[in-house]
């Protein structure tokens, strides 16, 4: 048993110092989405069509079916969530895919790159790095932009929460990083222009946003969570069954 013990602390104390470690991005911060919390993921779904839609797409979900999950009603879904046309210019209807119509063309000459689609993002990437990624944009002169990210460096994407976040320079400091070696890394950041929001507004608003996201890549788990406490809860049922079947049986050969 001590020796399991010592083996198993072992091998995790590497792993565990490799995620702590983890090269030189910041923030690093975690995060877990309640699953629960519709009114988070709906304030989460109206930052994504509002800020996120124009470049970005969620080409795997229906607006409605979003509705129906996070608990609102298509004429509020059409009222809240859609902001597009479609090919005829009329309104996009409630049961249309989450698409926007920048043609692939357009998008590489802005940005030299298109905008992935979002759908799996968070089952790729992570919420915890979509939570940090989405509140890294700095200002940084020698970028297009004139804008870098302290999760993904030289990234190709404006910082399109601005208004809401504000502007922001990093701190830095000479840090140790995965490898042991000494470099100077980003360990914080001031706010130089002040945005719509305060810190803990912003870090909320990026939460909701990534629970969206979060819920997007993987519609049906809270159904196939449900689903699975069904399922054990009728085999215990089916078990305590199974037991006093297994003692009737048995009674007059024991
Ligand atoms: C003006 C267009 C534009 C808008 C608006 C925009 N993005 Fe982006 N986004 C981009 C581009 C371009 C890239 C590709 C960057 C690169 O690879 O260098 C990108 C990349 C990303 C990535 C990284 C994807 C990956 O794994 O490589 C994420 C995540 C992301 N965007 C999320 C968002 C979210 C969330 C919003 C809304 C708050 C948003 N974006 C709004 C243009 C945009």
């Amino acid at each position: 048993m001590k020796k399991t013990l010592i083996v198993m602390i072992g091998f995790l104390l590497p792993v565990m110092g490799f995620a702590a470690g983890g090269g030189a991005s910041f923030p690093s911060d975690d995060i877990t989405i309640d699953w629960d919390d519709k009114a988070s993921m709906q304030r989460g779904a109206r930052t994504f069509v509002n800020y996120c839609m124009s470049c970005h797409e969620a080409s795997y979900s229906r607006y409605n079916r979003v509705g129906a999950d996070l608990e609102i009603d298509d004429a509020q879904v059409s009222e809240n969530l859609i902001f597009t046309t479609d090919k005829n210019g009329d309104k996009t209807k409630v049961g249309a895919l989450m698409t926007n119509s920048m043609g692939a063309d357009y998008a590489s000459e802005a940005f030299g790159i298109i905008p992935p689609d979002l759908s799996l993002i968070a089952r790729s990437r992570g919420v915890d790095w979509l939570y940090n990624y989405l509140r890294a944009f700095y200002v940084d002169e020698s970028r297009p932009f004139g804008m870098n990210n302290g999760v993904f460096d030289k990234v190709g994407m404006p910082h399109v929460l601005a208004d809401l976040q504000g502007y922001q320079v990093p701190k830095m400091a000479m840090k140790v990083d995965a490898n042991g070696d000494q470099i100077e890394a980003i360990v914080g950041f001031d706010i130089v222009k002040p945005g719509a929001l305060s810190k803990s507004e912003f870090d909320q608003t990026i939460y909701d946003l990534v629970g969206f996201l979060d819920y997007v890549s993987e519609p049906y788990r809270q159904t196939r969570q449900n689903v699975g406490t069904g399922v054990i809860i009728f085999l215990f049922l089916f078990l305590i069954l199974a037991y006093f079947l297994k003692k009737e049986f048995w009674k007059d050969i024991n």
